[in-house]
């Protein structure tokens, strides 16, 4: 596989990158994960937008929107798939180690690469996935999409052990998100998920959904709700580049709604009609 490292195409086994950078010492970095449909980048001026968001959060200088977006397509040439993802990741860059940042002349370290993605089966959808609700111990600048990604890592692997697929993280009660995807519920007919602040990541596939369901003239609202109105919902679901949209049927061992829902089906249905069509 090629990978692009630092404005160069390389074969994966000759990137190196040093000890001494700042992502590996310090996750001093952020990242985006963009879904390919029919071999093109899905809401890719969004993904943009949200990585110079996140390069700000960090004080990171401005990378070159243009620059990334050529990589990214000397990558797709190379890639013999019709879906995938790119992962796209920006470090402060090599400097020996020390908590401040080096001089502003240290080149960020950007690397990219495409693998090939598989979507959820039909029968997966159908069924839906368990989940349970953790604490949520993560700082308090989740919109920021960095790669110190340690709590989200345990929570999964919490909810891996207890043999389900992903955790929700609950603050103060209200729900936030889950490890890598937003989450939404319907509840009297009503789609809800979390508003835009700083304890959930913006996430690009909840933005679509929403645009979908506006259009579809459903219900929104967008106010925090509790676990308890998770566990009563007719429908809960998670958002997310590689997740897309996919039913919840189990939270914390309490079954949800009666079957894997109608409306998350739909918006499915909805958002792969978009990915493919814009593609
Ligand atoms: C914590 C978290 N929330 C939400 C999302 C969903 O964002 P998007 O739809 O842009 O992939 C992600 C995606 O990686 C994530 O890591």
């Amino acid at each position: 596989m090629m990978v692009y490292l630092n404005g160069k195409l390389i074969d994966e086994t000759a990137a190196c990158i040093s000890f001494d950078d700042r992502g590996f010492l310090f996750a001093d970095g952020v990242y985006e994960v963009v879904h390919i449909y029919s071999r093109q980048f899905f809401e890719w001026d969004r993904h943009m937008a949200r990585l110079q968001r996140s390069l700000e959060g960090i004080y990171l200088p401005h990378v070159d929107n243009d620059e990334l977006t050529q990589g990214a397509l000397t990558l797709l040439d190379r890639f013999d798939g019709d879906e995938g993802m790119l992962y796209l990741q920006i470090t402060r860059g090599v400097h020996p180690r020390s908590h401040a940042f080096p001089p502003q002349d240290v080149a960020p370290t950007i690397l990219m690469w495409i693998r090939p993605h598989q979507s959820f089966s039909a029968e997966t959808i159908q069924q839906g996935v368990s989940v349970i609700t953790v604490a949520d111990d993560r700082w308090a600048k989740v919109w920021i999409k960095t790669i110190g990604l340690l709590p989200n890592v345990l929570a999964k692997e919490k909810a891996h052990k207890l043999g389900v697929f992903d955790a929700v993280f609950v603050r103060d009660g209200m729900v936030t998100e889950a490890t890598s995807a937003n989450i939404f519920i319907v509840r009297q007919g009503v789609l809800q998920t979390h508003p835009v602040t700083n304890y959930i990541l913006p996430g690009i596939t909840r933005e679509v959904v929403l645009e979908l369901a506006r259009d579809r003239q459903m219900p929104i609202s967008l106010e925090p709700f509790s676990v308890e109105e998770m566990y009563l919902a007719e429908e809960v679901f998670l958002t997310g580049t590689t997740t897309e949209i996919l039913p919840v049927t189990q939270v914390d061992n309490k079954r949800i709604g009666t079957q894997a829902g109608g409306v998350s089906v739909s918006l499915l249905e909805a958002l792969r009609q978009r990915a493919y069509s814009v593609s």
